[in-house]
């Protein structure tokens, strides 16, 4: 099995390896002068499994490209099975046709997977309007989670906490984090005007007065959605409030607008590499891909 990857999650893809006795070895990925993508395989991948791990974040148009040009010149070089390590999977948002004639961009991702991958391994990816990701990719594709882990990180750093769902479509993470880290947890009602302007609402009262208020949702970008939960929480009384989200995207200077919202600690998950990672995922990578190192060749 060889570890690779085209840029982004470098330090995981090492990781990963290293911790599987596997060789590492990065891609060469560049562009000709006029812009058209240059790759390039810098160890022997004949016969081999390819595993590639890619956070698609930063550059997620660049990201999916290089993705699949990595796969094809993989299967070109006579790999035997390609794997894609999507740590954070992007475009999973666009999941319906919100506005007339929108594409919906997830399921174009993953079309376009689907030709080129054999397998896809991800972590909290955002499933919402689709049951499971079956309903979009037609290979082996599992969706890890790293609520555990993040329980286990709330348990060790908090006291006194209560954790806030910002949305409904977070309730999947904050209720099953509050129920292993053992404390009440509330799902609030957003509503969302555009990609920068959203509302929330408190649905399910809580006391919250006093309390170290953890919001944790799946992604941070804008960071619209914290703010706009953190600004609830503390106008009911809340001592301090904090995020945790899996994928910290921190779009338009979200860190700043964030610190400046109140938000005391903003820690995320290493699925996209950012100086707020405290929480490594890589354990539950090396477990899925130690059952693939261990398959029975064919
Ligand atoms: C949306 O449904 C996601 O779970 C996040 O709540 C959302 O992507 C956060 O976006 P932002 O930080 O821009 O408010």
């Amino acid at each position: 099995m060889i570890i690779t990857s085209c840029g982004n999650s470098i330090n995981l893809a090492k990781h990963i390896a290293k911790k599987l006795k596997c060789k590492f070895s990065p891609l060469t990925v560049g562009a000709f002068p006029d812009g058209d993508i240059y790759l390039r395989f810098n160890t022997d991948v004949k016969g081999k499994k390819v595993v590639i791990v890619q956070s698609f974040q930063p550059h997620p148009d660049m990201s999916l490209f290089d993705v699949i040009f990595a796969a094809e010149t993989a299967k070109d070089l006579g790999a035997k099975k390609v794997i894609l390590v999507a740590p954070y999977l992007a475009y999973m948002r666009q999941d319906k046709r919100f506005n007339k004639g929108e594409c919906v961009s997830s399921k174009v991702m993953a079309k376009m997977l689907n030709n080129s991958i054999d397998k896809i391994l991800t972590i909290d990816t955002h499933i919402h309007r689709y049951k499971s990701l079956k309903d979009i990719f037609t290979i082996p594709a599992k969706n890890l989670t790293a609520n555990s882990l993040i329980a286990e990180y709330i348990q060790k750093h908090f006291k006194n906490e209560l954790i806030i769902g910002p949305d409904w479509e977070s309730y999947q993470w904050a209720e099953a984090i509050a129920k292993k880290v053992n404390v009440e947890a509330t799902v609030l009602k957003k509503t969302r005007f555009s990609s920068r302007k959203v509302s929330v609402k408190m649905i399910k009262p809580v006391p919250i007065k006093g309390k170290n208020v953890v919001i944790v949702d799946d992604i941070i970008s804008t960071g619209h959605t914290v703010i706009e939960a953190g600004k609830a929480a503390m106008k009911l009384g809340a001592k301090s409030v904090s995020a945790i989200g899996v994928h910290g995207l921190f779009a338009e200077n979200a860190i700043e607008k964030l610190k400046k919202a109140g938000i005391k600690n903003v820690i995320t998950t290493n699925c996209i590499e950012h100086k707020t990672n405290k929480i490594d995922v890589s354990s539950l990578i090396i477990d899925e891909l130690k059952r693939e190192k261990t398959k029975k060749k064919r």
